[in-house]
């Protein structure tokens, strides 16, 4: 038995790019297993996005592997990926600004195979108490820290059991930079896995349980998140001294 058969996403030897022969990604190899928060940093262009298109479905490899719960799923159609129970919250545009917030959870849960989605919208709210006062409001009124709550509400609605998501910090008040890494602690501690890219680092790094250095498109370290908070390289490089 390998060991990627228990693993919620396996990740191997991804190369990928946008161009012919310009790769971004040059063998990039990940692993998170189910429960399990990590967390992925590296400098601006160090392919972080690219590779969570790949992993969704967004974007091809040119070679490699994306395994979900051992099964090949490279390169299949961001809805297949979503079908499968994984969750994502891009950095931009992650809601429709015309649409209510309600509205908004409503079509998260169009994937949802089973449950009921009236239900899952109750316990959305009851997550996120500030999106039930403003449910009727078009998403575009809400501020930057209720946007984020919302896109992250709205992946919960087809109860998935990981979220990807990028930089859900980005751009965002400090208070709402608090209250949405308590909400993805809160969201993580109730079982669903976490793979997230974060500018962030150390905030993420301290309460992600692995993470993982990209530079360059390719593995620079791993470890556990405070073991490499603690590794003189990761901080003389990546986490600014
Ligand atoms: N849609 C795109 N078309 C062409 N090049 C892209 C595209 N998106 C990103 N890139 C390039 O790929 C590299 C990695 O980008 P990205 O994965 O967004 O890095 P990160 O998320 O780590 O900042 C950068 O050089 C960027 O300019
Ligand atoms: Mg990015």
């Amino acid at each position: 038995m390998s060991e990627t058969d228990s693993s919620l996403l396996t990740i191997e030897g991804v190369r990928a790019g946008y161009f012919p022969d310009v790769p971004i990604l040059e063998g990039v190899a990940l692993t998170l297993w189910p429960g399990e928060m990590v967390t992925i940093v590296g400098p601006n262009g160090a392919g972080k996005s690219t590779l969570i298109r790949v992993v969704m479905g967004l974007l091809a490899p040119w070679t490699g592997t994306v395994r979900l719960r051992g099964d090949d799923v490279t390169a299949r159609k961001p809805h297949q990926i979503v079908a499968r129970g994984v969750g994502y919250v891009a950095q931009r545009d992650n809601v429709f600004a015309n649409m209510s917030v309600e509205e908004n959870l409503e079509l998260g849960a169009l994937p949802l195979r089973s449950g009921d989605p009236a239900r899952r919208l109750a316990e959305m709210f009851e997550l996120f108490p500030r999106l039930d006062e403003r449910r009727r409001q078009p998403a575009g009124t809400l501020s930057g820290g209720e946007r984020q709550m919302l896109a992250l509400a709205r992946a919960l609605m087809a109860a998935p059991d990981v979220l990807v998501l990028d930089e859900p910090s980005a751009g965002l008040s400090p208070i709402a930079v608090d209250l949405i890494f308590e909400k993805i602690g809160e969201i993580n501690a109730s079982g669903i896995a976490i793979l997230m890219v974060e500018q962030n680092a150390r905030r993420a790094l301290g309460m992600s349980h692995r993470g993982y250095v990209l530079d360059g498109g390719r593995n620079r370290f791993e470890g556990a998140g405070q073991d490499l908070l603690r590794d003189p390289k990761v901080v003389e490089l990546y986490l600014g001294g």
